[in-house]
């Protein structure tokens, strides 16, 4: 499986974070590389009760041997990923694409326009210094100084063909979802790029016949922040009591919750041509099945939820979440 790609299926947050966690400490990829947005995403993984967030480095983070990378289209906000890199005591191992673009302050202020506000952006500057890039005037890694982000700067694509070349198993983690997508999402309350498999490769520079495996992030429910439609939505009540109602990574703001939705997840495994699915926070739906690691251990509901996906969707459901911890999953793919 020398690539992989990891997306998410809905409107993000479906919990890409933990499965790339699990993934890289099972797989052990050469490398991470991170496509996707910028420094909108917030991933979270959870082991042995530490709770730990990334916005900028891979979640491969989790995993000490692996190359962690961002790509070329990716925006990197320096404050955010300096911080990341110290915390994880990471700068020997990390690289950004020299291509990658800048986010500045002035876009962080420019994200918090009328206009955006109506889009319910993160308000991280994304969008401004995306279309900043499109305009050609937006600052890139390579036009840094005297930061320390200069340091970091590298050729991420041909780093990644080369160990592709090699044989190498390269993770390469998506972020946001796909109905986000600037091209394929809920227009014009969507993303500032396109966030399917395709483009997260575009990203960080590989070609369409360098993917084995696509991997399709679906949460046992569906939720979205900021503004949009939200098929079969639930008053906030009813998503609080059902345990639904989560709180963003990246703005604190309140997560809009509704039941998993088979018509967008089966237009999600057309969009990323997805060959596996992973379903995460099943324990939320079905606290029997909390902590479980082998399927047999999953109650008869949510085994039936489980068959029902992959008998609408035709694709297996190789990984499902079961709680907090990276652990806490079961693994079809290792007899789990
Ligand atoms: P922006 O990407 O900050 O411009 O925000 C545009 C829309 O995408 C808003 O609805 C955000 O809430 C949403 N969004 C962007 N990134 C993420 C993410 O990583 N998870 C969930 N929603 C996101
Ligand atoms: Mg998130």
């Amino acid at each position: 499986m020398p690539a992989t790609v990891v997306v998410g299926g809905f409107f993000g947050d479906e919990g890409k974070g933990k499965v790339i966690a699990y993934m890289a400490l099972r797989d052990r990829p050469s490398i991470a590389v991170r496509g996707g947005v910028g420094p909108n995403a917030g991933h979270t993984f959870t082991i042995d009760g530490r709770a730990y967030k990334v916005r900028m480095l891979p979640s491969a983070v989790a995993y000490r041997g692996c190359r962690l990378m961002i790509g070329a289209g990716v925006l990197v906000d320096p404050g955010v990923l300096l911080k990341e890199v110290e915390e994880f005591d990471a700068r020997a191992r990390t690289v950004v694409d020299a291509n990658a673009g800048v986010i500045e302050h002035r876009h962080k202020e420019m994200d918090r326009s009328e206009h955006a506000r109506v889009i319910g952006t993160t308000g991280s500057g994304s969008g401004p210094a995306n279309a900043e890039r499109v305009s050609r005037m937006l600052k890139l890694v390579r036009d840094l100084r005297d930061e320390g982000l200069a340091g970091l700067a590298g050729d991420v694509s041909l780093l990644v063909n080369e160990a592709l070349d090699r044989g190498e198993h390269v993770l390469v983690e998506g972020t946001q979802g796909t109905f986000l997508s600037l091209y394929h999402g809920t227009y014009p309350f969507v993303t500032s790029k396109d966030v399917t498999a395709s483009a997260i490769c575009s990203d960080v520079g590989i070609g369409p016949k360098r993917v084995d495996d696509v991997l399709l992030v679906f949460k046992a429910y569906v939720t979205r922040v900021g503004a949009g439609t939200l098929e079969n939505e639930l008053d906030r009540e009813e998503a609080r009591r059902r345990g639904w109602l989560e709180v963003a990574t990246v703005t604190g703001r309140e997560r809009r919750a509704a039941p998993f939705n088979m018509a967008l997840a089966k237009r999600a495994v057309m969009l990323n041509s997805a060959t596996q699915i992973a379903v995460t926070k099943i324990d939320v739906l079905f606290p029997e099945c909390k902590h479980a690691r082998a399927y047999e251990q999953l109650s008869t509901a949510a085994r039936r939820f489980i068959e029902s996906i992959e008998d609408e969707l035709r694709v297996s459901v190789t990984l499902i979440g079961t709680g907090e911890d990276i652990y806490d999953m079961v693994d079809r793919r290792r007899g789990g």
